[in-house]
């Protein structure tokens, strides 16, 4: 049987994760592309050079049968070199307006199934001295009124795959990517005004490159660009207090 190294990439229908595809594809590994929705991620695939070369696995990460069946569909020859756990959602709104149901979507896909994911193909990736790239958010660095569960879970996200790189240095390198706005299909699918965030939005390509690059170095903890770094700064420096009243008027209607 001969190996093919792999890369598996979540949340590959779109936005980040079909950008990553784009970047990935001259590493010369077969491509992994998840998501759910299979006209988006066959547009995927139509956006890369060799689409013959790569193929698109569909599941529902927001429940542990979802990513048990993700795990199923990896094949034997698949030697998977790295992981890229992207696939997320967030929730606008006030928390108690919301069905739970959404609630525990961001919590389950943002969250949960990325360490559950990482638990199950670790060995893979310690044998193969891989990668993983972990794509939280500078929402992970702040409470955010209106979008609390999301928050919740990027800050989730950012502490165990900033505790996660220390613990597998030298094995696995880790990149924990903390992007700002976007102008990706997150605002819509979160049920977010686009008018949110204007200012500090910043192209998935330069976010995904600024990944790539901190990778290259080893991995790390990743702001990628001028105005997320500003962004950045600004949590750093206001006062919590101060902050979550300023975030509060800017998510509310
Ligand atoms: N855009 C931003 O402003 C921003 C900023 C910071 C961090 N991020 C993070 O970046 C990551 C990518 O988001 P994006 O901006 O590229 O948004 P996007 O265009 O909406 O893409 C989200 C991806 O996640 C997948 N996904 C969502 N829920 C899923 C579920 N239950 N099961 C399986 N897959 C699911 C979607 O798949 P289907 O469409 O096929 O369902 C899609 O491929 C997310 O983790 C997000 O939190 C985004």
């Amino acid at each position: 049987m001969k190996e093919k190294p792999s890369i598996l990439i979540t949340g590959a229908s779109g936005g980040f994760g079909r950008e990553f595809a784009r970047q990935l594809e001259d590493t010369g590994c077969h491509l992994l592309l998840h998501g759910r929705d299979r006209p988006r991620l066959q547009m995927t695939l139509e956006c890369l050079l060799h689409p013959e070369r790569h193929r698109y696995l569909r599941a529902d990460l927001s429940t542990a049968t979802g990513v048990e069946s993700l795990l199923y569909q990896l094949e034997p020859e698949e030697k998977l070199v790295g992981l890229v756990n992207n696939a997320g959602l967030g929730a606008w709104g006030p928390f108690e307006r919301r069905q739970i149901v959404s609630h525990m979507d961001v919590l389950q896909t943002d969250l949960v199934a990325t360490v559950h994911l990482t638990h199950a193909l670790l060995p893979q990736l310690i044998k193969n001295k891989g990668f993983i790239i972990n794509v939280s958010s500078l929402a992970g660095e702040t409470p955010l009124p209106y979008m609390s569960t999301y928050a919740a879970a990027k800050a989730g996200l950012t502490y165990w795959s900033e505790a996660l790189r220390v613990e597998l240095k030298g094995s696995v390198n880790v990149v924990t990517l903390a992007p700002g706005p976007s102008p990706t299909g997150f605002r819509d699918i979160s049920g977010m005004p686009r008018d949110k965030g204007g200012i500090f939005r910043t192209s998935s390509r330069d976010i995904v490159q600024a990944s790539l690059k901190t990778l290259k170095r080893g991995g790390g903890y990743c702001v990628p660009g001028l105005r997320h770094r500003m962004l950045y700064l600004l949590q750093k420096v206001i006062p919590r207090r101060l902050a979550l009243i300023m975030i509060g008027r800017h998510l509310r209607h």
